[in-house]
């Protein structure tokens, strides 16, 4: 890097979309990055501030009890964005799991064996601070304070692991089947039966407690939403059933609005047990023909996986 480009770089503070050093790490081809702490504006420290002190009320009342102790556990500064490596020094002795700073889009096979190797694929930017709400990009907001809490339950840490083992086993499934054009096609219904699972689990998973009977959010995209964490458990409009694997695997979902379906587990055990299931599926082929998503799936994420299936 040239003086003129640290000099570009320092003072630019590490906002979604508005950061020079994400530029810069992109063009240079580095997905996986340091993150470069005194980079943070103040405004990027405020943003965070404002952002973690409106939920906290939200977290109490509708956050899954785990979530609340993996605060805990990782005792976050509430006026400054956290440090990875504070976070991982007090979520490693727990599960193992450790945050691992990237620079924005990680294809889907490397994002996967990230989490069956207890890498969690972490974004360093923050949101702009003139709009909390909503942004179509995930930032540290989400991934640090809307997953990694979970990171810390063993159970729910051990069910990520299984999960990002599966795209492995999809490597393997698509270096099996005959020609090209049935390797794609495979792997596009086998991508799209995992992304559901994880959207309607991970991302926005919901948990009816065992002795209140209370439902309680565990995803990180609804943790991590300051209006839709309620909307998604007061709001009558939402349909919430209980978590069934032909269901989730063949349901498609928007991401540019609120859920207007949501899916209920028991515990972390149900959800390990299903990602289980959902292995045993996808070797017996029972993948191989989900209902066609809208979206085309990414040339990268199909590459990551197709070059993943080589090797096999
Ligand atoms: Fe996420």
């Amino acid at each position: 890097m040239t003086a003129q480009t640290s000099e570009l770089i320092a003072g630019q503070g590490l906002t979604t979309t508005k950061a020079p050093y994400i530029e810069q790490a992109v063009a240079n081809g580095d997905m996986y990055i340091e993150q470069p702490y005194t980079l943070y504006s103040e405004e990027n420290h405020d943003t965070w501030r404002r952002l973690y002190a409106r939920m906290q009320e939200r977290w109490e009342r509708y956050a899954n009890p785990r979530f609340l102790d993996g605060l805990v556990t990782l005792s976050f500064d509430d006026a400054r964005v956290p440090r990875l490596e504070d976070v991982n020094r007090f979520m490693a002795p727990r599960t193992g799991f450790k945050a691992k700073a990237v620079s924005g889009f990680v294809p889907a096979f490397n994002f996967f064996d990230c989490l069956s190797r207890r890498e969690f694929p972490t974004t360093i930017t923050i949101r702009d601070g003139s709009s909390l709400d909503y942004l179509p990009e995930p930032d540290i907001f989400h991934d640090i304070a809307g997953h990694v809490p979970m990171h810390t339950d063993p159970a729910f840490a051990e069910t990520l692991v299984r999960f990002g083992a599966c795209a492995h086993l999809a490597a393997e499934m698509v270096s099996r089947a005959g020609n090209p054009a049935e390797k794609l096609r495979r792997l596009t219904s086998i991508q799209n039966a995992l992304q559901r699972f994880f959207w309607f689990t991970i991302e926005f998973g919901l948990m009816r407690g065992s002795s209140s009977g209370e439902i309680k959010a565990y995803g990180s995209g609804l943790l991590s939403s300051y209006g839709e964490l309620v909307h998604s458990i007061e709001d009558p409009s939402v349909q919430r059933h209980a978590l069934q694997l032909e269901w989730v695997i063949n349901q498609h979902f928007e991401i540019d609005h609120y859920q207007p379906l949501l899916f209920i587990v028991q515990d972390f055990e149900q959800l390990f047990e299903m990602v289980g299931e959902l292995e045993s599926w996808m070797k017996s082929g029972k993948l191989d023909n989900v209902t066609p998503g809208y979206r085309q799936m990414s040339e990268a994420d199909a590459q990551s996986f197709l070059d993943a299936s080589l090797s096999r």
